[in-house]
C-alpha cells in the first residue's frame, strides 16, 4: 500500500435516490482502481429527491458495511477503503476537499453518454487536474435507473431485483411513511 499521501483516491458521486444494484456493481469494480472510494451522495435539490440527504447517506452506509464486512465505513478504521459523504457543493469542489484526483462514473447505454459527457467537459473546464473514468455497467444492471425503481415501488410492484436487501427494508418503510404523511 502506498504512503498516505501517495494514495489514489477517487470520488463515486451521485444522488443515490436509492442506491440500486447498479451502483453497487460500480463501486465493487471501481474500489478495485483506486486505493480509497469515496461515494458523494449530492443533494441534489433539483432532481426532488424522494429520500432525505440523511436516509440516502445511511443507506449506502449500510451497504457498505455489509459489501465490506467492515464496523466502521471511515479511512481511519481498520484498513477500509471506502467512506460515505454528504455534500451540496460543486463536484469539482467536493473532489477537492476529499484529497480526490479522479471522478467515477457508470455509464449504462448510449443515451446516458451525452449527458455525462457534458458534464465530463465542464468539470475538466473548473478542474483540469481532475480525470473522469467512465465504468460501462454490466448487462443486467444497464435498465436499472433509481426513477423507475421508485416508479415500480410506488404502484406497488417488486423492486428487489433491482436494490439491495437492506436499501429494501429502508425503502419500504420510508416510502410507506412518506405516502402516509
Ligand atoms: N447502474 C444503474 N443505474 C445507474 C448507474 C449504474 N451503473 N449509474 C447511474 N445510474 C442511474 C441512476 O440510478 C440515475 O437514475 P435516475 O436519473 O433515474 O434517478 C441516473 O443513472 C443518474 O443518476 P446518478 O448516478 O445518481 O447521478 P446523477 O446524475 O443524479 O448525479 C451529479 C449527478 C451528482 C454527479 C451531478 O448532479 C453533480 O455533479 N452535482 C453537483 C453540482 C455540480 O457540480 N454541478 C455541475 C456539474 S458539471
Amino acid at each position: 500500500m502506498p504512503k498516505e499521501s501517495n494514495l489514489r483516491i477517487g470520488l463515486y458521486p451521485g444522488t443515490f435516490d436509492p442506491v440500486t444494484n447498479g451502483h453497487l456493481d460500480i463501486i465493487k469494480r471501481a474500489v478495485k482502481l483506486v486505493d480509497r472510494l469515496v461515494i458523494g451522495v449530492a443533494l441534489n435539490p433539483g432532481k426532488q429527491p424522494l429520500l432525505s440527504l440523511e436516509e440516502r447517506v445511511a443507506c449506502l452506509h449500510e451497504e457498505m458495511v455489509r459489501l465490506f464486512g467492515k464496523q466502521r465505513i471511515d479511512f481511519e478504521s481498520d484498513d477500509c477503503p471506502i467512506k460515505v459523504v454528504g455534500f451540496n457543493n460543486l463536484l469539482v469542489n467536493c473532489v477537492k476537499e476529499n484529497h480526490a484526483t479522479v471522478l467515477i462514473r457508470g455509464l449504462r447505454q448510449a443515451t446516458d453518454f451525452n449527458y455525462e459527457f457534458q458534464m465530463c467537459i465542464m468539470n475538466q473546464q473548473l478542474a483540469p487536474d481532475i480525470e473522469t473514468i467512465f465504468l460501462v455497467a454490466t448487462e443486467q444492471h444497464r435498465s436499472i435507473a433509481s426513477s423507475l425503481v421508485k416508479e415500480v415501488a410506488m404502484l406497488g410492484g417488486d423492486i428487489s431485483s433491482f436494490v439491495p436487501p437492506s436499501t429494501l427494508k429502508h425503502f419500504k418503510t420510508l416510502l410507506a411513511k412518506k405516502v402516509l404523511s
